[in-house]
């Protein structure tokens, strides 16, 4: 076994990441801080966000109304002290991204360009055309390698958390290309690791979502926070679910049914007065816009198709030059993934779980209850999200809280003594894990593919944008099956050189987790708010469940839920109200 110490340990090289590791080097240079990613840093999914990042810069707009438009969005479940320091903070983090390299679209005048987003009232979303992710991640990634205190391990797949003492002091990971396990001991750890869509069949996340880093917490003891909330995008292309960004809307595409009507009119999207307002609706909030694509299909107003119903975005009317120089990469994907070109023909799009509001339960400053542990990013839920993240909030979202939690992480490890060298024995314990219930196991029936399968099927039907308690019910029986089928899984490839199978199974292992706390955190929440639709409690209750649920993981594996209540501080609960 490769043994390697550092002070700070982030896991995960995507924006969050990285931004964590530029801060422990910028704030302590003299810890040595490492990026472990299972994948190399620019292929992390953050390179695959399109439409922008949010952040108050022109005049007329303001803090408080960031704020606002954040919690409101987020049905009031968001913690108000978070997103008071999110929207402080954000502006300079996108100057310090622009000082760094990153290319945000101008005005003709020279200033940075804003475009607006769905559920923002004013205009705030930066940009770099329709590739802001590539641009942000590659920015952070060329600025890491200018501090000499950060280490890559690149391509290496964390297995488990090194815990002694009551505090986390490193991890255990696989080198894939040697099969070779690590044990990387730390001060302090940081988990970054995105988020699980890939718990769903029908997704915009690339396939290696998988939730390893919440997986890894809640292993560890740590409560994972509100993972009812599993956000759609209104509009992904039907088979491949690539994300058809909600900038092609801001830019003033139109949602159309199979009659060519402007169906959002029809839907209350949280806006008396939106109705007249026929440029803005469909800028609407992505909770409303997936459950109005819901009621198109039962009344039979949505186009049938080989990967299931869909509606037409049209960008049509907006022209060959705006498409090309505001939503090129919208134009690229329809090209090559639907064959439709956009300036000529109208894009089928459906809606596809894109995010989770949920993760593992961190403080203000990226801390989770287990000392030495940190997380931030999608895969952390501080939370600034609540029911529903509005878009453009995730990207600065990685910025702001990636900053906090390694400067917090970073002033932890500094206070702290060397990791004890007896947790290396757990990391011998965890090699022995590996070998024997995949490497070195004979026999197994069970097969990968079919149960990760059955577990995205059991998803979709229980926990989409509509739920129940019987269809919860029913998937909470199945998944405990399917983790007890999970025990006799087998694999061909017993070799060590880049073994992708046995990093599929673990995968799979840690989205069975996963998708077990999102039906136990959704069953119990006996109320419909924002993304988490309940058919059988269809309204708001405030009264019982202002409160975050916290799943935490029982001796027999299932989630035990309890709450905690949201802090308020300036904006007491309230209608959802989006027109300006
Ligand atoms: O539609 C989009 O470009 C997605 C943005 C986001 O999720 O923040």
């Amino acid at each position: 076994m490769d043994v390697f110490a550092c002070d700070v340990l982030v896991v995960g090289g995507g924006g969050a990441g990285l931004r964590a590791a530029i801060a422990v080097a910028e704030t302590f240079p003299s810890l040595a801080v490492t990026v472990i990613s299972k994948v190399y840093p620019m292929r992390s999914h953050t390179v695959s966000a399109e439409g922008g990042a949010a952040a108050v810069i022109k005049p007329g707009d303001s803090l408080d109304e960031h704020a606002y438009d954040t919690i409101s969005g987020g049905d009031w479940l968001c913690d108000q002290d978070a997103v008071e320091a999110f929207v402080r903070e954000a502006p300079a983090e996108m100057v310090q991204l622009e000082h760094w390299g990153c290319p945000w679209n101008r005005e003709p005048d020279g200033h940075v360009a804003v475009r607006p987003f769905g559920g923002m009232k004013a205009q705030r979303t930066w940009f770099a055309a329709d590739k802001t992710g590539f641009h942000l991640l590659h920015t952070l990634f060329q600025t890491s390698l200018k501090y000499e205190g950060i280490r890559r391990h690149d391509e290496c797949f964390v297995t488990k958390l090194l815990v002694d003492d009551s505090r986390c002091q490193g991890v255990v990971a696989i080198e894939l290309a040697t099969g070779q396990i690590q044990a990387i001991t730390a001060k302090a750890v940081i988990l970054c690791t995105g988020g699980c869509g890939k718990v769903f069949p029908f997704t915009t996340n690339a396939a290696i979502k998988n939730g390893d880093g919440m997986s890894l917490a809640y292993r560890a003891g740590v409560a994972l926070k509100d993972m009812e909330f599993v956000q759609y995008h209104p509009t992904g292309l039907p088979f491949t679910g690539i994300l058809i960004t909600e900038a092609a809307r801001a830019e003033g595409g139109w949602l159309l049914n199979k009659d060519g009507y402007r169906y959002l009119q029809d839907y209350d999207l949280g806006t008396p007065e939106l109705k007249p307002v026929l440029k803005s609706m469909e800028l609407g909030p992505r909770d409303r816009l997936s459950q109005a694509f819901m009621k198109e299909q039962e009344k039979e107003r949505t186009i049938k198709g080989p990967y299931g119903d869909y509606v037409h975005l049209d960008v049509r009317h907006l022209g060959e030059q705006v498409i090309n120089t505001k939503i090129p990469f919208v134009r690229e994907l329809c090209l090559k993934y639907a064959h439709v070109d956009p300036v000529k023909e109208m894009i089928p799009v459906r809606p596809v779980v894109h995010y989770m509001m949920g993760g593992i339960h961190t403080d203000i400053h990226g801390a989770t209850p287990l000392p030495g542990l940190y997380a931030a990013g999608e895969a952390a839920c501080v939370s600034i999200n609540g029911a529903n993240r509005l878009g453009s909030n995730s990207l600065t979202e990685c910025l702001v809280f990636g900053a906090r939690a390694g400067k917090a992480a970073a002033a932890f490890a500094s206070g702290q003594s060397e990791p004890n060298p007896a947790v290396l024995a757990q990391a011998h314990d965890e090699q022995r894990r590996l070998e024997q219930q995949f490497l070195f196991k004979a026999g197994g029936t069970e097969r990968i593919a079919t149960l990760r399968q059955a577990m995205q099927e059991i998803m979709e039907q229980s926990a989409g944008i509509y739920r129940d308690a019987s269809t919860l019910q029913q998937a909470e029986g199945k998944l405990q099956q399917l983790q007890e089928r999970f025990a006799d899984v087998a694999l061909e490839d017993h070799s060590y050189t880049f073994n992708t199978e046995l990093t599929a199974a673990l995968e799979l292992s840690y989205m069975l987790d996963l998708a077990q706390a999102i039906v136990g955190s959704a069953l119990q929440r006996r109320e419909s708010r924002g993304s988490h639709q309940r058919t059988d409690h269809p309204g708001r209750d405030d009264r019982q469940y202002l409160a975050h649920s916290l799943a935490r993981r029982s001796g027999d594996g299932s989630p035990r839920i309890d709450y905690l209540p949201v802090k308020v501080t300036r904006w007491p609960p309230g209608e959802r109200i989006y027109g300006r």
